[in-house]
């Protein structure tokens, strides 16, 4: 599944909703200041202490189902380094540890794995071919891949032609509308067209079910808590 829209339109608030129907969800954090973390730790996710991604197991099951999992460079490290050092620091860290995330649901199966900064993985992190692998693989493998994004045109083409389910908020960027010819099942022509007309404030979205070949512009309930 792919959940592409700018920042603050609502994919982080699908993606968790989504989750919720998922056994065993690993949701990778990757933003120095993140939100997400408290929100999933609201939801009832284990969060993984530290940078190693070690997930207990008794009798062959997850000691915790829902863990969110965020890597980071320590604040010890952060202190030492000059300023101009730390983005890139932060990356040479990140970079093995999500990577490694991926390698553990493509490993275990079972997992559903979210991939919250989809944009930053796949052009910073530079795992572009992780993920597409695992757009590629997982389904065979009994695992699932949740990846959000900013924009269609950042993510590499398998991200719009893989994925079953499908969220779009709106863009009129260039790259962006000719990148969602790889939409696949449906007429990417009306993608297009109607992906420009999507409210932003609102929320709003498509929903493209490219197994079904049906798309419906919608928006998602706002949470009840
Ligand atoms: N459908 C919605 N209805 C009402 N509020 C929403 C809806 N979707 C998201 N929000 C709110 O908008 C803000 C941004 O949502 P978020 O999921 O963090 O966006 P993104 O991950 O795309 O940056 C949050 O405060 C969230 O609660
Ligand atoms: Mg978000």
């Amino acid at each position: 599944m792919a959940i592409i829209g700018p920042t603050g339109t609502g994919k982080t608030h699908i993606a968790l909703a989504v989750a919720e129907i998922r056994s065993y969800v690993m949701v990778v954090a990757c933003k120095p200041k993140d939100s997400l973390v408290d929100d999933a730790v609201a939801r009832g996710y284990y969060r993984i202490p530290g940078n190693q991604l070690e997930i207990p197991y008794v009798d062959n099951r997850p000691m915790h189902p829902k863990v969110v999992y965020w890597p980071m460079l320590p604040a010890s490290v952060r202190q030492k380094l000059p300023k101009h050092k730390i983005l890139g620091a932060e990356k040479a860290i990140q970079g093995p540890l999500v990577g490694g995330a991926i390698g553990y649901v493509r490993n275990a199966g079972n997992w559903c794995l979210v991939i919250d900064e989809g944009t930053w993985v796949c052009r910073d992190l530079k795992l572009q071919r992780d993920i597409d692998s695992a757009l590629f693989q997982f389904r065979s493998l009994n695992a699932s891949i949740i990846i959000l994004g900013q924009r269609p045109a950042w993510m590499g083409r398998y991200v719009l032609s893989q994925p079953t389910h499908l969220f779009l908020f709106n863009t009129n960027d260039r790259d962006d509308r000719k990148a969602l010819g790889d939409v696949s099942g449906v007429d990417s022509r009306a993608v297009e067209t109607v992906v420009q007309q999507l409210d932003q404030k609102r929320h709003e979205f498509l929903y493209i079910d490219t197994r079904e070949r049906k798309m419906y512009r919608s928006i998602a309930p706002a949470r009840v808590s």
